[in-house]
């Protein structure tokens, strides 16, 4: 059976591993050679469904990753300009994320794995998010520093192997993504709420006073329950009170006491371990407001930044096969009766 198989695996140091990813809204694909080189990466987003919801509705994804998934492979061998005869290990997201949703993932992998007689590789999405930087940086090597914002996760991770890191800190409460998106639904804006505070943020100022989480306190940890109160409670005073006020405001206010905790953070992590190099992963690292201070920082500390490009950022495969690699070297196979898990006790989550 598949589990003796799979002892018989010879591992190729430039291995072309083909990439699934399916835990949210979108399904995605890609093609990894040797960890470093995406030869291709798709995706085919559901998030337009969603809209009226006002989230991710798990049943719509699971189903959207359904009709997509098939295609969704076939445009990443195609424009890998390979054929499934060429892909060495099949690697897939088998958690954190929604069940159903990653299930679609995890099946199609498993059976393209043993039809293939390859090894199947279950990746965690979050080292996935810290992995992308090895794709963008082929130079890249631990240690460096890790920051990592997505919709479910908040942290600083000190990378000390390829397979090691150590937490240096995470939210305590929500997740700087998840803050995002509960703010965007306070002022009226759509799902996905983080490129839409952003958007609108690019026209407000950053004139409300609002609390700056933890800093200089709690080590590397973050809370974002009380900024968002802070934002709840603002804009129902003023509503109560009949007072005009600026939406454009709370979003500036909230973006800037929101992320530059995280950028200073980061920074004094590097400074701290001594560390020279710092990474960023999760859908909030796409954030401009972010991205530019990150820049700046790094420059004038004299840190090597390696920022992944914004499809990098969000959720996509590519970064799955990225750390997929990593696991493939180790031997690290799956068997036949992986499961998804909807929650893996994994770097920078509440706890
Ligand atoms: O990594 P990701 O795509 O999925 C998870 O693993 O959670 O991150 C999604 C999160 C959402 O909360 C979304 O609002 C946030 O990333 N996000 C942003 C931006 N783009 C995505 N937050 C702030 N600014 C953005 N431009
Ligand atoms: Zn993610």
């Amino acid at each position: 059976m598949y589990s003796e198989t799979k002892r018989n695996f010879k591992i190729k140091k430039d291995a072309v591993i083909l990439a699934i990813e399916s835990s949210c809204d979108e399904t995605a694909a890609a093609v990894v050679k040797g960890g470093r080189d995406i030869l291709s990466s798709e995706i085919i987003s559901s998030a337009s469904e969603h809209v009226r919801f006002g989230g991710v509705v798990p049943e719509i994804a699971s189903r959207a990753h359904t009709s997509a998934i098939s295609l969704v492979v076939e445009k990443a061998i195609k424009s890998a300009d390979l054929t499934l005869k060429d892909i060495d290990a099949v690697a897939v997201t088998y958690g954190s994320g929604l069940l159903g949703a990653l299930l679609v993932g995890v099946s199609y992998a498993k059976t393209l794995a043993y039809c293939l007689s390859v090894p199947l590789i279950a990746v965690s999405h979050i080292r996935g998010h810290l992995a992308a930087g090895y794709t963008v940086d082929k130079e890249l090597t631990p240690p460096f520093i890790g920051l990592l914002a997505s919709g479910g996760h908040t942290a600083i991770i000190r990378v000390t192997s390829f397979d090691g890191y150590e937490i240096l800190g995470g939210t305590l409460d929500d997740a700087v993504g998840e803050a995002f998106d509960k703010v965007a639904r306070i002022i009226g804006l759509a799902y996905p709420g983080g490129p839409n505070v952003e958007r609108l943020a690019k026209e407000g100022k950053n004139v409300i006073p609002l609390p700056k989480m933890l800093k200089g306190e709690g080590g590397y940890n973050f809370s974002y329950s009380g900024l968002k109160t802070a934002v709840i409670n603002y804009v129902h005073k003023k509503e109560q009170a009949k007072e005009e006020y600026s939406r454009a405001d709370v979003a500036a206010s909230f973006q800037s006491a929101a992320l530059d905790i995280l950028a200073e953070k980061a920074i004094e992590a590097c400074g701290e371990y001594s560390l020279e190099t710092l990474t960023v992963g999760g859908g909030v690292a796409a954030n401009g407001y972010l991205r530019e201070k990150l820049i700046r920082a790094c420059r004038e500390r004299g840190i090597k930044l390696v920022l992944p490009p914004k499809p990098l950022c969000t959720d996509n495969a590519a970064m799955i096969g990225a750390e997929g690699y990593i696991q493939y070297l180790k031997g690290n196979f799956a068997d036949m009766d992986l499961n998804a898990e909807a929650r893996i006790k994994e770097v920078g989550e509440r706890s």
